[in-house]
């Protein structure tokens, strides 16, 4: 045999050679957009930590739809910025509340986006944690479980597509399961965020919804950024518990563990590329340091070819103009 035998440069030698031989392929509709609602009227905030995401009242959300799905990203999925918080999160149960109104809103505009909702209540909640708080600051499991079931019927009954649960904790998408199953809603989907860390990478996140804890971390209920075994323990507790769809969140340092998932389950999986991960990007971009276009598209391909069925993106809109 001549050396070396393999000759890797062959099929690299044109743009239609290294076409037919590409493994991976990115497409608009393998992205999913999250959008910040605002409460109150004629809101269209940026968001400074963001760039280029945005705090949008619901009156405004028509039109960021049409946008969307005329780009042919398929889904969103919504976080609400409520006018009032409070201890137990009450308003993220409101008939009338941001997400709920967002919901009608966007649904009525372009019937056919899926519209996913995040169903937690840090961003409800004064203490900013994702479930209700004792006295000595302990956050609890099964008190917070009945919460996020009716936050979960209430986003079914406004019209969601979907419901995501983002709380980690223990027992919640059994709970949410048999609520909705409970009150008519069989057949809506459950997209479980199961391998949630405890990640620094939130942080842009909390500026734009003022959702940090005022106290303590989340460590006590989201995963240890050490622990790679674990996060199969999770995703298979969720989807015994009937998790349709599985999240693997953030997504950039762990993707040893969304192409771990992909193996060893065959339920969807779903990667979050977070707030700190885009902000990384864009804030590198902005001094020059790098090509922003280009590290986003190797960024997005490197998760789809880690095995990510779709991803939650900020880069959604800018991506999808790219792909065409
Ligand atoms: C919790 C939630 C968070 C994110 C999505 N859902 C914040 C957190 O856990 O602190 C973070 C998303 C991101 O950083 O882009 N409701």
């Amino acid at each position: 045999m001549k050396f070396p035998a393999y000759r890797g440069r062959r099929l690299r030698a044109s743009a239609g050679l290294r076409n037919m031989a590409r493994e991976t392929r990115l497409s608009p509709e393998n992205l999913i957009y999250p959008m910040f609602v605002n409460y109150g009227k004629g809101v269209r905030e940026p968001i400074s930590s963001m760039p280029g995401c945005d705090r949008l009242s619901v009156d405004n959300l028509a039109k960021e739809a049409k946008e969307i799905a005329s780009l042919g990203v398929p889904a969103v999925i919504l976080f609400g910025i409520p006018e009032t918080k409070d201890e137990v999160g009450s308003s993220a149960l409101a008939s009338d509340g941001v997400v709920q109104n967002a919901i009608r809103e966007i649904k009525g505009a372009v019937p056919s986006l899926v519209v996913l909702t995040d169903v937690c209540i840090d961003e409800y909640t004064t203490h900013g944690h994702c479930g209700l708080v004792d006295k000595s600051g302990r956050v609890l499991n099964d008190p917070t479980l009945e919460v996020l079931a009716k936050m979960a019927v209430s986003h079914a009954k406004a019209g969601a597509d979907m419901v995501a649960p983002s709380d980690m904790m223990d027992g919640r998408v059994g709970a949410i399961r048999k609520a909705l199953d409970g009150s008519g809603f069989s057949e809506l989907p459950i997209m479980a965020y199961s391998a949630k860390y405890a990640s620094g990478f939130y942080g842009p996140f909390r500026d734009a919804c003022d959702s940090a804890p005022k106290f303590g971390d989340r460590s006590t209920y989201q995963m240890d950024p050490a622990n790679g075994r674990e996060a199969m323990l999770e995703v298979s507790a969720d989807i015994q518990e009937g998790a349709d769809i599985i999240m693997v969140k953030p997504a950039l340092s762990y993707l040893d563990l969304i192409s771990e998932v992909r193996r060893r389950f065959d339920v969807p999986v779903a990667a979050y590329n977070v707030s700190g991960e885009y902000s990384m990007v864009k804030a590198a971009a902005e001094k020059g340091w790098i090509d922003g276009q280009r590290v986003m598209m190797e960024i997005l391909l490197s998760i789809k070819r880690a095995g990510a069925d779709m991803i939650l993106t900020y880069h959604a809109k800018e991506a999808a103009k790219l792909l065409g």
